[in-house]
């Protein structure tokens, strides 16, 4: 997705996105900005969207930079918390930081890292690394490839292939890129192997990698399919580090 169709999101973006920080039922987000919780460090929340962690992180930390490739996100972000202080707002893309470089002790990415040109992709992973510190901290969460792959193997349970493929198929999904097609739109889902791919490439180090779990009836709500008696679907959790000091 470009700008255009992100300020377009803006207008009604919590009745058309599944949001981590909003829908999920657990997060380990919370827990760990908690634990780096300092008013001596800097954070930057790459893709910030309508300023829904603003509040919180604003509260945490000593300085916080929320940027968005959408104007119009970032002008709700503007309102959202006109309230707060210790915040600058920035539109721009997060391919290109260079202002940013070495300036932060956190960076965030809340399902903002996901520009299906893998290119301009590359150009993020290093974009982060580059504008964290010495021993600077990237969180992110990122939407997982597997869940439509566990959808397509929990509906196999009951209907035909050719039932499966009629929900999970190969014109919004392509499996081998790890891009899916939202309604002409397309973006960027991950494997957890491209994740660790992703990271180690651009640099960052002790790499764990969790799940953000969502119930079955938001999932549905989103647009995607429900299994109540199944174990949760999920997005990619992740926290690493800039240089790792055993
Ligand atoms: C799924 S939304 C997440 C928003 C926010 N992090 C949240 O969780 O509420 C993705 C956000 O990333 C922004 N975005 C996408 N590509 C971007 C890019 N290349 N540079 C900066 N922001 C981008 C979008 O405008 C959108 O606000």
């Amino acid at each position: 997705m470009e700008k255009e169709e992100w300020n377009k999101v803006s207008r009604s973006y919590y009745e058309d996105i599944l949001s981590p920080l909003k829908n999920s039922k657990k997060n380990p987000l919370f827990s760990d900005l908690k634990n780096l919780k300092s008013k001596r460090k800097n954070i930057i929340d790459l893709g910030c969207g309508l300023g829904e962690l603003e509040p919180l992180i604003s509260k945490y930390f000593k300085h916080v930079v929320a940027l968005d490739i959408s104007p119009e996100m970032i002008n709700k972000a503007k309102l959202k918390n006109k309230n707060l202080s210790n915040i600058n707002f920035y539109v721009n893309d997060i391919s290109d930081l260079k202002r940013f470089h070495s300036k932060f002790d956190i960076a965030l990415s809340i399902n903002s890292h996901i520009s299906p040109d893998l290119k301009k992709l590359d150009k993020i992973f290093k974009e982060t690394y580059n504008i964290l510190k010495k021993k600077g901290v990237f969180i992110a969460i990122f939407p997982a490839m597997e869940v439509y792959l566990y959808q397509a193997m929990l509906l196999a349970q009951k209907k035909s292939r050719k039932e499966v493929a009629r929900f999970i198929n190969d014109k919004e999904h392509d499996f081998l890129l790890g891009i899916i097609d939202f309604e002409k739109v397309k973006q960027k889902c991950y494997y957890q192997f491209e994740i660790s791919y992703r990271l180690k490439k651009a640099g960052f180090k002790n790499i764990k990698i969790s799940k953000v779990l969502y119930s079955w009836n938001e999932f549905e709500e989103a647009g995607q399919l429900k299994f109540l008696k199944e174990d949760l679907p999920w997005d990619w959790y992740v926290i690493c580090e800039k240089n790792y000091i055993i």
